[in-house]
């Protein structure tokens, strides 16, 4: 019978990203099933796949490590996590070639019972009819259906992927995730880009309640929220509090925009402060953690430390944590806040926020390539976008350009060159101008390289002089202005 997958379980099997598999479904390489695809139709897409590829063995060690002792069975009793993800795949392979001899007796018993027909279509039975039989038989017992040993291999490891990983299916919006390990479902989601509901994410708030639609569920801790019998009965849960035990489909609330996200105050402590060079403040904070921060990439909060002046501040970090929030501050002399951070400010130390505010954040219906430039400090907010990009695997390639204008530094180079050698969708260019118009000039270097601007969506994050002038520069170069998002560095 033919196999369907799901996108997010055929990208792990071949190893590539789920918008290159988009992109060959919107080009008709690869046909849909009602959002699946075929995995005979995979193997065609991919007939370099390796079959004895080792690193997803090694990637679900990884996730055995770190769920068998707490899901699975208790500490004391539980087999070597190695050994029990190679005594999977061992049993998935067993099953894979019982499957093929399954399929290959139905074949043989078809072919006898058409053997059998002719034999009754004549008026008698010639007299070598049963050795002839007997031949036929023994033929067909050694022919190997070898066309299809190949297809079986990829269904072991998609067997082994199935025990190891559940898919999460979110209603309405139809999002897809996988969840390895002993994760949430909760921190799961949000590793994967998804913008879910949530308050504490540790089971006392209730604001991550969700219905259970199919599949099954655990409580991996007890949480304090107390669910009504009704809302039991219904089938809700706390996404916070339980993981997946089989592929499940939940009806839960996501953020579609900004105006989803309400505004929250909240005391956060200095974890660490960091001065890359002399213009900009890398500051790590964390939340209580009971009341995290929710939020979308490429959002700001207000920042307020004791009596000083409040400043807006675009968060650095990825929304998937929304514990540990970073700010890039840019030190601007006469402004107190800065100043402050530069030179007084100590880990430990208490500041309020609020928030979060802004629309400077992806557009997540598009599955189009992304470019996003960058000018000094604005890298920090393109950071946080390009990382929920990351996460949330839509975009075919990303694009990132970063220009520094009058001795500012690429304080974050190592990252994005890490990024760039890491992913081979990833493209990092470091520009370094002296002024407005010499950082200007050097757009064409940036845009000469990708084609048709219509087909990318662009995100500019500038200090403000040099904002519009970007903007104009790529609208006048063929990007439509529905995808051209910009914001002031804050
Ligand atoms: S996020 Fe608060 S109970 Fe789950």
């Amino acid at each position: 019978m033919p196999r369907l997958i799901t996108l997010s379980r055929a990208a792990r099997l071949v190893g590539v990203k789920r918008g290159a598999l988009q992109k060959k479904i919107r080009e008709g390489e690869l046909r849909t099933f009602e959002g699946e695809i075929l995995l005979t139709d995979l193997l065609q897409s991919y007939p370099q796949t390796e079959v004895e590829d080792t690193s997803m063995l090694e990637r679900v060690e990884q996730i055995m490590e770190q769920a068998v002792n707490k899901i699975v069975r208790p500490a004391d009793d539980a087999p070597d996590s190695g050994a029990l993800a190679t005594r999977v795949m061992a049993l998935s392979q067993e099953l894979a070639t019982a499957r093929h001899e399954a399929r290959r007796l139905a074949g043989v018993i078809n072919g006898l019972q058409a053997q059998f027909d002719l034999l009754d279509s004549g008026d008698s039975l010639p007299d070598d009819a049963f050795s002839t039989l007997r031949q036929w038989l023994a033929t067909a017992l050694a022919t190997e259906a070898a066309d299809e040993l190949e297809t079986d291999e990829i269904f072991a490891r998609e067997t082994f992927l199935r025990v190891m990983e559940a898919q999460i299916r979110i209603l309405p919006s139809g999002h897809e995730f996988l969840i390895e390990g002993s994760d949430s479902i909760l921190e799961a989601g949000l590793r994967n880009g998804l913008a879910l509901a949530y308050g504490c994410s540790n089971g006392n708030c209730g604001k991550c309640k969700a219905k259970l639609v199919s599949g099954q569920i655990k409580k991996i801790h007890q949480h304090d929220y107390v669910l009504t019998e009704a809302e039991k009965a219904l089938g809700y849960f706390l996404t916070c509090s339980s993981t997946a035990v089989t592929d499940v489909v939940m009806e839960a609330e996501e953020a579609a925009g900004s105006r989803d996200i309400p505004l929250q105050n909240i005391d956060v402590r200095i974890r660490k402060i960091e001065r890359p060079d002399d213009r900009v403040v890398v500051l790590e904070t964390r939340t209580p953690r009971t009341n995290r921060l929710r939020f979308l990439a490429g959002q700001y909060l207000t920042l307020k430390i004791d009596d000083l002046p409040t400043c807006d501040c675009s968060i650095t970090s990825c929304p998937c944590d929304g514990m540990n929030l970073q700010f890039q501050i840019p030190v601007t002399a006469g402004d107190p806040l800065s100043e402050h951070l530069a030179t007084n400010a100590r880990a430990h130390d208490i500041i309020s926020i609020s928030g979060p505010r802004g629309d400077f954040i992806l557009n997540e219906e598009s599955s189009r390539s992304l470019v996003f430039i960058a000018g000094n400090a604005g890298i920090g907010p393109i950071k946080s976008l390009i990382e929920h990009a990351m996460a949330l695997d839509i975009a075919e390639d990303i694009h990132l350009a970063w220009i520094t204008t009058d001795g500012n530094s690429h304080y974050l180079g190592n990252l994005c060159r890490s990024w760039d050698d890491a992913l081979d969708n990833f493209h990092y260019t470091a520009l370094q101008a002296n002024g407005e118009q010499s950082a200007q000039s050097l757009l064409p270097q940036i845009t000469g390289k990708l084609g048709s601007l219509d087909q990318y969506d662009c995100y500019v994050c500038m200090p403000s002089p040099l904002l519009e002038p970007v903007k104009n520069f790529l609208t006048a170069s063929g990007a439509p202005e529905n995808q051209v998002r910009v914001e002031s560095l804050r």
